[in-house]
């Protein structure tokens, strides 16, 4: 594959002239980029008016000027739109302001202070779009699109009208670096496209299904994202993948209206899995709520991200030992980064030998990942007794009403716990 020092055609007028990054193993210390990356920008020309879209990282920019000087002179561009300013984007922006200091700046509103900070003066002129702006640059408008935290508070899309062309910044990109830039032309880069929704888009799913509504019935001809392949063949198949990655995928099997309750446990000795069932029969008592109960010794913990994702609460069952909750526990939430669980309801339970601690650090992670836990987890010393399995039926229950809304939303704060001795102990 030759690598080509020229800026590259899109549509007339409007060209490539990111840089490449083939040798990026590692982006944002999270994500793995075997095929390295790609920081796109674009130039697009106008009748009177060059428009930049997008910078690149820092240690890039002079690929970047070398290409822009190829298509356009500093003193041609009239605009120069930020639709991202996380610094693999904005990174040559505070030298292209420098060397076409006429141009004017356009970004979403939520990224004026993320700016201020990256160019560090109060010197600053911008101005604020939003869905339904355009600046005209003569035969290309650009037309731009809210469609915040898509993954930051500040992104936005902006369309060239003219030529269907959607610059959609992190959305519909991904890690991948081919020189020969189009879907059509690159190497098969399906599992990146589906890595980058999974790690970067998915705990925003809600935002995507919102954007969406924006982006799908626009008459694209060209998705041109921040990241990887520049989509031209069948643009809007990538639209409608994101469409089936961010949209639920249980209401038929937990039933439209119902509420869904996951019970998670391991148990040594058996245990805490008796208490894992008392806990599901006190859920069922309550109608509207289909509860499912999951052994995480056998799972691996990985599968029932999906389940979670969905669920509107979770409770986890660990025994203690040494001090501790158990490595099958502490794996299953750790995967939850990559979804979103803020204000899912969360329960913890448990059996114990001497001391029980895992109870609380269960509901403090719980508490860490933004879930509400309303009601103190439940402890039994060794084998739980009737009076100790009747506090896990009690549990299931309120969790299960908690669900339904026939309870009062209390939270319990980390000092009330701590005040308590463990009361079924
Ligand atoms: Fe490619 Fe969120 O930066």
């Amino acid at each position: 594959m030759k690598r080509t020092p020229n800026a590259v055609e899109l549509a007339p007028g409007t060209h490539w002239i990111g840089a490449l990054d083939p040798a990026l193993r590692e982006f944002d210390i999270i994500l793995k980029t075997a095929n390295g990356t790609t920081y796109n920008s674009y130039c697009v020309r106008g009748e009177h008016g060059v428009a930049i879209i997008d910078t690149v990282k820092a240690s890039h920019a002079d690929e970047f000027f070398m290409r822009l000087e190829q298509v356009a002179r500093y003193d041609e561009i009239s605009t120069i739109v930020l639709n991202h300013l996380e610094p693999d984007h904005s990174g040559a922006l505070p030298e292209l302001m420098r060397r076409a200091p006429q141009a004017k700046l356009y970004i979403s509103a939520k990224a004026q202070l993320m700016l201020k900070a990256l160019v560090k003066t109060d010197d600053l002129q911008f101005n604020i779009v939003q869905t339904g702006d355009r600046v005209e640059l003569g035969g290309r408008t650009l037309h731009f699109f809210s469609t915040p935290f898509l993954h930051w508070p500040d992104t936005q899309c902006t369309l060239v009208e003219e030529q269907g062309i959607l610059f959609s910044g992190d959305v519909f990109g991904c890690h991948f670096c081919d020189p020969r830039l189009f879907n059509d032309k690159v190497g098969d880069f399906r599992f990146s496209f589906e890595y980058y929704y999974q790690h970067i888009m998915r705990p925003f799913r809600e935002h995507v299904l919102d954007a969406l509504e924006l982006l799908e019935p626009l008459p694209l001809k060209t998705i041109a994202p921040a990241h990887g392949p520049i989509l031209r063949d069948a643009p809007h198949s990538y639209v409608q993948r994101y469409r089936q990655l961010a949209s639920p995928l249980l209401h038929n099997e937990v039933g439209v209206d119902n509420k869904s309750l996951l019970v998670f446990y391991i148990s040594s000795y058996g245990n805490t899995a008796l208490m894992a069932q008392a806990v599901v029969e006190g859920a069922e008592t309550e109608a509207g709520v289909h509860v499912s109960l999951y052994d995480l010794q056998a799972s691996g913990g990985l599968p029932f991200v999906d389940l979670i994702e969905e669920a509107d609460g979770i409770a986890i069952g660990s025994p203690t030992i040494n001090g501790d909750a158990v490595k099958p526990v502490w794996d299953l939430l750790s995967s939850l980064a990559v979804i979103k669980v803020r204000d899912k309801l969360g329960a913890s339970f448990g059996s114990y030998g001497w001391s029980g601690e895992a109870i609380n650090m269960i509901e403090d992670r719980l508490r860490g990942l933004k879930l509400r836990v309303p009601i103190k987890g439940v402890r039994a010393k060794l084998i739980p007794n009737e009076e100790e399995l009747q506090c896990c039926r009690d549990l299931g229950r309120q969790l299960a009403q908690h669900l339904t809304g026939n309870l009062e939303r209390r939270v319990i704060s980390m000092s009330e716990l701590l005040s308590q001795e463990p009361s079924h102990a």
